[in-house]
């Protein structure tokens, strides 16, 4: 699929300004601070539901302004999809082809993007809160029932959350069991999932990661927990797991054991990524896990998603750059830069200017 067309009204630092874009690469360019980060922010928004950067919604709106609004045009096999997403203080309102959807799992997925920036060091080098948003929002795009999954999970969590902080305890250890069957039926849900989607994902993160090192290093990912069989027995130990815990979960008020405390294992020529791996090596096995993720999206729904790639070029040395230019000649991407005229070696592109928040000519 193809973005074919962007418009921001409101949005960050843009009044009113629309983009279009072409198959292939797109560049943005303009100097720092000008507005490229929030447009591809914008078209990340529409894929996922979801900001890059924040949690609170309102710093999407241009200061002073009440709304802001995003609308693509996107081009897939199904046809032509308008993508609308208008965003109040405290609320917002979604639109597929111009209805109104109420639940964002209906909104989500009809666009789909893979997004890296420098930031996404973080996937490899910091705490598993990281990786477990990546495969979220990464599997969300292709499986709704994940996405509800996740949904339903984090609501019966919540629930049991605040019964492991109340004082009766003779009423807690009543009740856990009940919570811990729903629980552990949803987590079992979400926990094949990943399991089904790492796999795929590091044997492609594995060929990614080969051809951008010329084949000098190797990379690896799993579940740091495995559990083995199918869903039912999955629940069925995880069950065991949440009543092993109770002592230690009402001491906490929390609960410990679930897919919401998992992690990726990342490895690294034999070794643990995570941690241990200098900043070009990050880099680049983050790169990897991208650009598997942009193949995963090709074998699950029959096409490509929009690759955004936010200021990564300066990042990467000359042999890295051209690799990946390389590597992503069949998707549409938008990347960003200051320079760039620095960054194609004269491969061909649709170029857009951007200053305070506007394109120029
Ligand atoms: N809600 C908002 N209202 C008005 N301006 C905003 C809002 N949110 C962000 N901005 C401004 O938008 C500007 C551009 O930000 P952006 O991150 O897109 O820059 P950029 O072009 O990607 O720059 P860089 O090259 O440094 O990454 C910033 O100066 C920021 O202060
Ligand atoms: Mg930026």
């Amino acid at each position: 699929m193809v973005v074919k067309k962007l418009t921001l009204k409101n949005f960050r630092n843009y009044e009113e300004e629309t983009f279009s874009f072409e198959d292939g690469l797109n560049i943005l360019a303009g100097r720092n601070a000008q507005g490229k980060t929030n447009c591809v922010e914008a078209v990340f928004y529409l894929c996922t539901g979801a900001s890059l950067r924040i949690r609170h919604e309102k710093q999407l709106i241009r200061r002073g302004e009440e709304y802001a609004k995003i609308s693509a045009e996107a081009e897939t096999r199904f046809g032509r999809t308008l993508l609308e997403a208008v965003i109040f203080e405290n609320r917002r309102e979604l639109r597929l082809n111009g209805n109104k959807v109420t639940r964002s799992v209906d909104f989500v997925g009809n666009m789909r993007s893979v997004f890296f920036s420098p930031g996404e060091l973080r996937l490899i080098q910091d705490g598993p809160d990281e990786r477990r948003r990546f495969l979220n929002l990464s599997i969300s795009q292709t499986s709704k029932e994940y996405a509800q999954a996740l949904l339903r999970y984090n609501r019966i969590l919540d629930q049991r959350n605040n019964l492991l902080k109340d004082r009766d305890a003779q009423m807690i250890l009543e009740t856990l069991p009940v919570w811990d069957e729903q629980l552990a039926a949803v987590a079992a849900r979400i926990i094949k999932k990943r399991q089904e989607y790492l796999a795929e994902l590091s044997v492609l993160a594995a060929d990614a990661h080969a051809f951008l090192t010329d084949g000098g290093e190797q990379l690896s990912l799993s579940a740091e927990k495995v559990y083995h069989g199918e869903e039912g027995e999955i629940a069925k130990k995880l069950v065991r797991e949440l009543s092993a815990n109770y002592e230690r979960d009402i001491r906490l008020g929390f609960t410990s054991v679930g897919p919401h405390r998992d992690d990726i294992k990342i490895v690294l020529d034999g070794a643990d990524a995570r941690g241990f791996s200098s900043q070009g090596q990050a880099r680049t096995a983050a790169l990897s896990m991208k650009l598997a993720e942009v193949e995963i999206f090709k074998n699950r729904s029959g096409e490509a998603p929009v690759l955004i790639l936010d200021d990564v070029m300066s990042e990467l040395d000359l042999p890295r750059r051209k690799k990946l230019l390389a590597r992503i000649k069949d998707v549409q991407c938008i990347l960003t830069c200051t320079h760039a005229e620095r960054v194609l070696y004269g491969a061909e592109c649709n170029k857009i200017k951007i200053s305070g928040g506007k394109i120029v000519p």
